[in-house]
């Protein structure tokens, strides 16, 4: 028998079953609570809801852990590879060797796109944003690959997530291409999924593209801490679009959409382009006033998290490979000095000390993309490249749970009670 949670409302008191995880927060399951009492909670941004019961990713904000089906993101990003991670978020467990190179096989053998969807390019201006040719595209793949949208096949699911995480790389390398003017690559199968990655954006036709091991590793571990993040707004995005029924790539599609915002994943774009403006260290005192200043709409972009109130453990990975990438390019970029002063000042600023405000994932991100030669305007889609991984894994967790129902929130109504129409002579 579980523990009962007691709640006295409108003179009667009821009981509510009180529910356990393996770790983190115990939960009141209110399922039966409009049933029971009449009233809906209220929770507007979903600050204490837990909205589903899922095994994938474990966040504990307090002690600044992420656990990936049990495994810290710190020995993931050293000892793991991108690939190994989806396999894990996919299937539940480390693959062994066998499983592993079949995993790669197949995903490798999906990178490639309908030679149509190449046309969805030229319909876009050659300065559109690269999420918004995602967005596009992604959602247009539902239209390609009619044999993998019937999600009550397992089958189906299974090629249907192989294809989304084999063929982002691709879209988004093709993003990046058109944008530049350049010809798109191919992939090459004798490539990692990294590499391959790298070579269809950075290589030319003209000359062989030769992959840097350390740029590879370091673009592979920032796939790893990107791949998912529990409940988050795009991957919750994805859930309820999929609890609809809507198929995995319009479902993908819709995650994209909700990354993109600056809040979200948007972030890394905005936090590096924040950096680019303060300029030199000097300037950072300034800003710090701004971001505390009830009426100024700047934040320090990179800065807090809705569950992190201390140091987002992927942040002080992504710090360490900006030494890394900076040292295997030889490059030295001021902008790195300024975010560590802007970190150290902050860290040692009341306000943010008392609003546990922390470097998140995307405070060091755009630097070493930068360093890697990516635009600005790429790090949210390279977001959304690795984050496929975890938005497919969730999406498969939901639609095998036979429970699952569409996702119909309710609300505090305040509009105005019931009243006649009045003709336009009258009014
Ligand atoms: C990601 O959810 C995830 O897991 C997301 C993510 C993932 O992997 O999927 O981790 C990826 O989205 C990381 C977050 C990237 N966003 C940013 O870096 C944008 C800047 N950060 C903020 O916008 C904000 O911190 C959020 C959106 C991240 C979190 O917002 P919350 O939880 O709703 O917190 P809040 O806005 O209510 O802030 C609490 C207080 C507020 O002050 P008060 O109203 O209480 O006086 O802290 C202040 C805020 O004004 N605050 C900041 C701040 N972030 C919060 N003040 C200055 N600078 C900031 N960055």
């Amino acid at each position: 028998m579980s523990d009962q949670a007691k709640l006295q409302t409108g003179g009667e008191s009821y009981e509510f079953p009180e529910l356990s995880g393996t770790c983190g927060p115990d939960v009141v399951d209110i399922r039966k609570l409009y049933a029971k009492t009449g009233q809906f909670t209220y929770d507007p941004g979903f600050t204490s809801t837990a909205s589903c019961e899922s095994g994938l990713t474990f966040i504990d904000g307090e002690e600044g852990v992420l656990l990936h089906r049990g495994y810290p993101i710190g020995q993931l990003a050293e000892e793991s590879s991108f690939m190994e991670v989806a396999y894990l978020l996919l299937n539940k467990e480390l693959p062994n060797q066998g499983e592993l190179d079949d995993f790669i096989y197949t995903i490798t053998r999906h990178t490639m796109v309908h030679d149509q969807l190449r046309q969805f390019y030229q319909g876009f201006r050659r300065d559109a944003h690269p999420m918004a040719i995602m967005c596009g595209v992604v959602g247009a793949l539902s239209a390609f690959y009619h044999d993998s949208t019937d999600i009550s096949d397992p089958e189906q699911r299974k090629i249907a997530s192989h294809r989304l995480i084999a063929k982002m790389p691709t879209i988004a390398a093709m993003a990046y291409k058109y944008a530049v003017g350049q010809p798109f690559l191919q992939p090459k199968n004798d490539l990692s999924y990294t590499g391959n990655f790298l070579r269809m954006t950075f290589g030319v036709p003209a000359e062989e593209y030769e992959v840097i091991p350390a740029v590879e590793k370091a673009m592979d571990r920032i796939f790893i801490l990107h791949a998912d993040h529990e409940q988050n707004a795009s991957t919750s995005t994805v859930r309820l679009a999929g609890s609809s029924g809507a198929n995995p790539f319009a479902c993908t599609a819709a995650g994209i959409a909700c990354l993109w915002g600056p809040a979200h994943g948007g972030a890394n774009e905005a936090a590096l382009n924040m950096l680019h403006e303060i300029g030199t260290p000097d300037k950072i005192p300034h800003y710090i006033e701004r971001a505390k200043d009830k009426n100024d709409p700047f934040r320090l972009m990179g800065f807090g998290h809705r569950v992190y109130k201390n140091y987002d453990p992927r942040a002080t990975v992504m710090q360490k490979t900006v030494r890394e990438v900076f040292e295997a390019l030889d490059v030295k970029d001021p902008v790195f000095e300024t975010a560590l002063q802007l970190e150290e000042i902050a860290l040692n600023d009341p306000y943010f000390q008392e609003k546990k405000l922390f470097p998140n994932v995307d405070f060091y991100s755009g630097i070493i993309l930068s360093a890697i030669g990516f635009p600005t305007t790429m790090f949210t889609a390279l977001f959304a490249l690795a984050r496929t991984v975890g938005w497919v894994a969730q999406w498969n967790e939901m639609i095998s749970d036979p429970g699952q129902k569409i996702g119909r929130p309710r609300q505090l109504y305040t509009g105005p009670t019931q009243r006649d129409y009045v003709s336009i002579d009258k009014r």
